[in-house]
């Protein structure tokens, strides 16, 4: 029998432009493969550490406290300076803990929050990708256009002409652009050169930079360089802790930008949540603020900069095609032409008969199809095993 939300079709009733997104393909396909007996799910981006305890203590102690008021809209001030400290000795970018840096419900509250901010209907955002599939559907939902900038012939690099040309083409009715760097899915990430040659574009428009640096503290071969350095008037930076620091539960992100930008988008971020969770927020402020808190970063990163070797290595010598991953965990790869498949064909088959579970590239929009994204933030025993079953399905197929 049909309930009464469902003979009402109240479904329909909902916001039209929530009715037209459509479900994000990395949950679906996660959830496709899921039950398959003894699966490998290097499928999500997942740190797979522990939080290191004293970073659990300071939540705890938090508790303990009685820390259980409404903090100031914009974070504690604890973790604000935490963070205004964290991006100026790291990245050597300055920011008022006062009126610059919000701390938010993860870096996804800071990405939805800056978009409604930034965002009318009608406007448009340039969206180099391919790229986290979070992005344009909250673009979308408030009614503005993206823009997709294939980056795949330029391995996974926007270029300074690519920004012109859409510049050119679009002028006033480009109200942001999106960068994410170190990137999910690519693990490609930019140098200094190529950040100024982009931000030297930037500076004569009024285009506002949203620049996504959650990886920045997982970099293997060369130091982050945050987009902020060299145009800080324009730029709004995201990070957190849900990565350097393995608390994606915690749900703790960094928004810093210039005060006046900041101010309003504070609004958002009443208007959304209040403010982030006073245990979760000490505990952020222990993670970016302590000494420690640096080191604990430092021992995942070799951790993981052993498995993308490995994974990098062993893939390479199968026949994959991989921009090298700079930073992130994640690996791209391009699937062997010989094997005609598509990526989601390949993706699925090889669960299906490996017990691997990758995600289709096309997942991640323009210029990720014929791709696979593998995230090896997963135990070095388990890549050992998926890396085993994938050589022999290359050997067999
Ligand atoms: C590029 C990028 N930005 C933001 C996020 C979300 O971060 P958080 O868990 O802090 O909300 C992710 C998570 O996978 C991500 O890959």
């Amino acid at each position: 029998m049909k309930t009464q939300t469902e003979s009402k079709n109240l479904t329909k009733r909902l916001n039209t432009r929530l009715q037209a997104i459509k479900p994000d393909m990395i949950h679906s396909f996660d959830n496709e493969v899921s039950d398959i007996p003894g699966i490998i799910k290097l499928t999500l981006g997942e740190p797979d550490f522990n939080v290191p305890e004293h970073v659990k203590q300071a939540a705890i102690q938090s508790i303990m406290d009685n820390d259980s008021h409404y903090a100031p809209v914009p974070g504690t001030v604890k973790v604000r300076e935490a963070a205004a400290h964290f991006l100026a000795n790291r990245y050597d970018i300055h920011y008022d803990p006062k009126t610059e840096i919000i701390a938010t419900v993860g870096a996804t509250e800071a990405i939805s929050d800056t978009l409604r901010a930034v965002t009318n209907p009608g406007d448009k955002v340039l969206l180099p990708g391919p790229t986290f599939p979070l992005y344009q559907p909250i673009i979308e939902l408030n009614g503005a256009d993206v823009v997709a900038i294939n980056t795949e012939p330029n391995q996974f690099v926007l270029t300074p002409e690519q920004l012109q040309a859409a510049i050119d083409k679009d002028g006033d009715t480009i109200k942001a652009i999106m960068l994410n760097f170190p990137s999910n899915p690519t693990g490609v990430t930019y140098t200094a050169n190529q950040i100024k040659a982009l931000a030297d574009i930037l500076r004569n428009t009024n285009i506002i930079v949203i620049s996504d640096e959650i990886y920045s503290e997982l970099t293997y071969d060369q130091s982050h360089v945050s987009f902020a350095h060299y145009l800080p008037d324009q730029t709004l930076i995201l990070n957190g802790v849900s990565k350097s620091h393995a608390m994606t539960g915690y749900r703790v992100g960094i928004l810093a930008g210039p005060a006046a930008l900041i101010g309003r988008i504070n609004l958002m971020h009443a208007f959304s949540v209040t403010s982030a969770s006073n245990p979760a927020m000490a505990a952020a402020a222990e993670a970016l603020g302590s000494e420690q808190g640096r080191h604990d970063t430092e021992s995942m990163k070799a951790e993981y900069k052993k498995r993308r070797d490995f994974v990098y290595d062993t893939m390479t010598k199968l026949g994959f095609t991989i921009p090298k991953p700079a930073g992130a965990f994640y690996i791209f790869a391009k699937i062997p032409e010989r094997l005609h498949m598509t990526d989601y064909d390949f993706c699925l088959s090889l669960a299906k008969t490996s017990q691997v579970a990758v995600i289709p590239g096309a997942a991640f929009g323009p210029g990720g199809e014929g791709y696979l994204r593998l995230s090896y933030a997963a135990s070095m025993a388990n890549l050992k095993t998926a890396m085993a079953h994938l050589t022999t399905y290359m050997e067999t197929h």
